[in-house]
């Protein structure tokens, strides 16, 4: 198991690419199981947790040819049942639920169980797919779907207790392409990483309109063929640098973004103080630390609202701005691990309820910190770079599962980080 060492203190500067986003790759990667042709995606990020999807592909029989960033999947004869021991180390792995059920009209997933972040149940997921006509049945911690004559397309409210599901949205959208007549999804989630899913399928032979709203409307195909896609940008990866280059930056540049999926982390960014600067395009920002600092409140919400996988990393960067910020999760209430950590690294921060009041203090010092989850563990590493002291964060596991390379991306800009075996 890696560590990551984070010699604090350093500045930040020069440019980066962002790479391509691990929460658009993973699905569109399982939609691949829809067609017999080849489908070609490229940008798909070496991380850990694109691995695991390509290995759960091959292991349903697909074959998986990746050469840099383009992944070239073939998935002529596949089998019904995702194998437990792959699927077990990733919960999106359930993202392949929707493609298998639509083509085969059975397949098996072990049921997803729980998470640092919270309880993430699947309920939303089945309610869509038994509204398709699926048969849903649970044994031996699985879930068997079955549809032996195929599904039919219905209407369907995907809101749940905490909004709209995104990975419950794309499980429902890939069964609905193949399935008979219109699926009309309502309270659909409208993350740009399900648009892009929709472009993908769309691009296949789908007929799909209205995604990247609340409402979704499908009408099913017979059959669809292989295609080309460019995955979009991260704007986590993006949102994640952006504050690292107010944290300890003068000048940072972050190429291959885009600006209308990072209005709200720009706009919180902005908020505290710092700025943010779009070429004409929007496909490259230069970040300037700011002089007069401030605290913000920050609510996470679906898109277009401030994401819930960018509120650990604001965190970090509100940990030392002066001031006091309020910064609550209603997606993923628990989501606050980060917060012990950081706090023993000098972080005035108190957690309740799903909200974490931060009290800015003017530094942090470097501890031994332990990474929780990927966010979790990329809001350590921020802290870590303005922090007195070497900090070391062990699971660095947590942080490849959807950051490609960022100690070397790191490296780039100048931050003084090593990667270093646990012995
Ligand atoms: N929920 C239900 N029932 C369901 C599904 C979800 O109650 O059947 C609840 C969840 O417990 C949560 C809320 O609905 O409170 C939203 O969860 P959602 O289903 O949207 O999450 P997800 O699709 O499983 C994706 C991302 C997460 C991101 C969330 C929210 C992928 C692979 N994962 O998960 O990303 O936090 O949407 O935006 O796209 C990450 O990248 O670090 C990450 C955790």
């Amino acid at each position: 198991m890696d560590k990551l060492l984070v010699h604090g203190g350093s500045t930040l500067r020069g440019s980066i690419n962002i790479s391509g986003s691990k929460n658009a790759s993973l699905p569109i990667l399982a939609a691949s199981l829809l067609t017999g042709e080849p489908c070609i995606i490229r940008r798909v990020p070496d991380v850990s947790d694109t691995n695991y999807m390509i290995q759960i592909l091959s292991a349903l029989g697909a074959d998986v040819e990746r050469s840099s960033g383009t992944v070239r999947i073939t998935c002529e004869d596949v089998a019904d049942e995702a194998p437990y021991e792959l699927v077990r180390r990733m919960r999106a792995s359930i993202c392949v639920m929707g493609p298998l059920l639509a083509r085969k009209g059975r397949c098996v997933v072990s049921l997803p169980g729980g998470c640092v972040i919270g309880d993430r149940p699947v309920d939303l997921h089945l309610r869509g797919l038994e509204a398709l006509g699926a048969k849903v049945e649970f044994e031996g911690g699985n879930i068997t779907l079955t549809a032996p004559d195929g599904l039919r397309g219905a209407e369907i409210d995907l809101r749940g207790t905490h909004g709209p599901t995104v990975l419950g949205t794309d499980n429902v959208m890939m069964a609905a392409t193949l399935a008979e007549g219109i699926t009309i999804i309502e309270s659909a989630a409208a993350e740009p990483e399900v648009l892009d899913l929709a472009n993908f399928l769309n691009a296949m032979g789908a007929k799909i309109t209205g995604a990247g709203t609340r409402r979704i409307v499908i009408e099913g195909v017979k059959e669809l063929h292989g295609v080309e896609h460019t995955v979009i940008p991260d704007r986590i990866e993006a949102g994640t640098f952006m504050a690292a280059a107010a944290l300890a930056g003068e000048g940072v540049t972050l190429r291959r973004v885009c600006r209308d999926h990072l209005k709200a982390i720009t706009a919180a960014i902005e908020q505290s103080g710092h700025r943010v600067e779009f070429n004409p395009t929007g496909d490259s920002c230069t970040i300037f630390r700011g002089e007069t600092l401030q605290g913000v409140n920050l609510n996470t919400a679906p898109f277009p609202g401030y994401p819930t996988d960018m509120q650990a990393q604001m965190t970090a960067l509100l940990a030392t701005t002066p001031g006091i910020s309020v910064i609550k999760d209603a997606i993923f209430p628990q989501r606050f691990m980060h917060c012990a950590e950081l706090k023993r690294m000098g972080a005035d921060i108190k957690v309740d309820n799903g909200t974490a009041i931060v009290r800015g203090v003017e530094k942090l010092s470097a501890a031994p910190v332990m990474a929780s989850d990927l966010r979790a563990s990329a809001a350590l590493v921020l802290a870590a770079l303005t922090a007195k002291g070497s900090t070391e964060i062990s699971r660095l596991y947590h942080i490849d599962r959807g950051y490609e390379h960022i100690d070397e991306k790191l490296l780039m800009l100048g931050a003084n980080v090593e990667r270093v075996k646990d012995r």
